[in-house]
């Protein structure tokens, strides 16, 4: 007899997005005719702007249908390289790699620069991709902690204390999905000493470094020339543009650091859809208004959450300085009980959420960051409205004991 199926080690160990799990929760829910709210995905709710979508339609015209450059258009990497220029950045456009998404710019990378049993530090809350793609390579994530009080800012000393001879690379998102935080100069500079120190790369992912409500954000790359040899600077189209299903994201670096990222690529995915970049070099080129527009809407929001979440007894929320999240501390709700259900921990309480009120939010489990909630206010005004209803008409239903 055959011996049944197997499948990898890897397919055992990679657990699938939490937050796309999440946002097909509430697809599975709304098609059973069920009314939710998702608040889940980091999508924005606009449609990719006009001129973008016109741009896509009249390259296909335009014969924009075949294989495109392995590391992207020329004209799209030279904007690419201009727009960081704008943002004190200097990058040749030899050093940019056009991907499918930051997603795919990210894992380009670590194939790039990870070998197996290598250790990649992760300040957490996290993104729930970087730990399952380093693991994908093989190499090991190593979760660093950050806390509330410091306003989910690395401490370049519990970094130090992470650094092991194995460590070949530090990950840093600002803003930060999901705690909102954007990291000052002078915070990234103290890190940025420590990388140097101990000879590692930084992967500095900045995709949603065009979307700030107070400072902008700086970039790890603009701290000198020393710095940015060091630097994988991960960005795309999908949250500034609205963009996310047109899977065009970019890696920038060095040029000897860049042609191994396109090798990487050449054996995988062979780089984004041709018309998609067309698409995204008009995105670029295009005068700001839309996106001020789609960040005006952001910033609105996010006070309108905040000041609804102020009023949720047992919540807690820091401001959000960038990114489309809030990412409140529930952990005062945690021991209550829904009717005869417990809410034992922040994923009990995002599944009681979804199953009781028909809201769909992110447990904190996913972030490696129990206790918390995300919730995205990337979504229409009034699914906002309706979202910050639901979750007030349900911790104001929990009691303390099984009454
Ligand atoms: C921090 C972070 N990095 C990367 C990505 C991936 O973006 P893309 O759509 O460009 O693959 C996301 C998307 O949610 C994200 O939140």
């Amino acid at each position: 007899m055959r011996a049944p199926a197997r499948f990898s080690s890897r397919a055992r160990t990679v657990p699938p997005s939490a937050t796309s799990a999440a946002t097909e929760a509430a697809r599975a829910l709304a098609e059973r005719g069920i009314s939710v709210v998702a608040l889940s995905e980091g999508e924005p709710d606009a449609l990719t702007p006009p001129e973008i979508r016109r741009a896509a339609y009249e390259a296909i015209e335009a014969g924009y249908t075949k294989y495109p450059p392995l590391a992207g258009y020329p004209d799209l990497r030279q904007a690419i390289a201009e727009a960081l220029h704008r943002r004190g950045v200097e990058y040749s456009a030899d050093g940019i790699v056009v991907s499918c998404g930051a997603k795919q710019a990210i894992l380009n990378t670590l194939l790039a620069l990870v070998d197996a049993g290598d250790e990649v530090i992760i300040p957490t809350p996290a993104w729930v991709s970087y730990a399952a793609q380093v693991t994908l390579v093989g190499g090991k994530p190593v979760s660093v902690e950050t806390r509330a009080e410091d306003g989910f800012i690395l401490d370049p000393e519990r970094l130090r204390a992470k650094i092991t001879p194995r460590t070949v690379a530090l990950v840093i998102n600002s803003p930060c999905n999901p705690t909102g935080a954007v990291y000052a100069r002078e915070q990234l500079e103290e890190l940025a000493t420590v990388a140097l120190e101990h000879d590692l790369w930084i992967i500095s992912d900045e995709i949603y470094s065009a979307l700030t409500y107070a400072d902008k954000a700086v970039s790890f790359a603009a701290l000198g020339n020393e710095v940015a040899r060091r630097t994988v600077l991960i960005d795309g189209a999908s949250k500034t543009f609205a963009m996310t299903g047109w899977r065009v994201g970019w890696s920038i670096c060095e040029p000897a650091a860049a042609r191994v990222i396109v090798t990487m690529q050449g054996q995988t995915t062979s780089g984004a859809a041709a018309m998609a970049q067309r698409a995204t070099l008009a995105a670029l080129r295009m005068d700001r208004a839309a996106v001020d527009a789609m960040l005006d809407a952001y910033k609105r929001r996010r006070s309108y959450v905040l000041q609804r979440l102020e009023r949720v007894p047992g919540i807690t929320c820091s401001m959000p300085g960038g990114a489309f999240y809030v990412f409140p501390d529930v952990r005062e709700l945690l021991g209550g009980y829904y009717g005869t259900q417990r809410v034992d921990s922040s994923q009990t309480l995002a599944e009681l959420l979804l199953s009781e009120v028909g809201l769909a939010v992110v447990a904190g489990e996913a972030f490696v960051a129990p206790g918390y909630i995300r919730i995205s206010f990337a979504a229409s005004d009034d699914q906002i409205a309706e979202g910050c209803d639901r979750l007030e008409r349900f911790v104001r239903a929990l009691r303390p004991s099984l009454a």
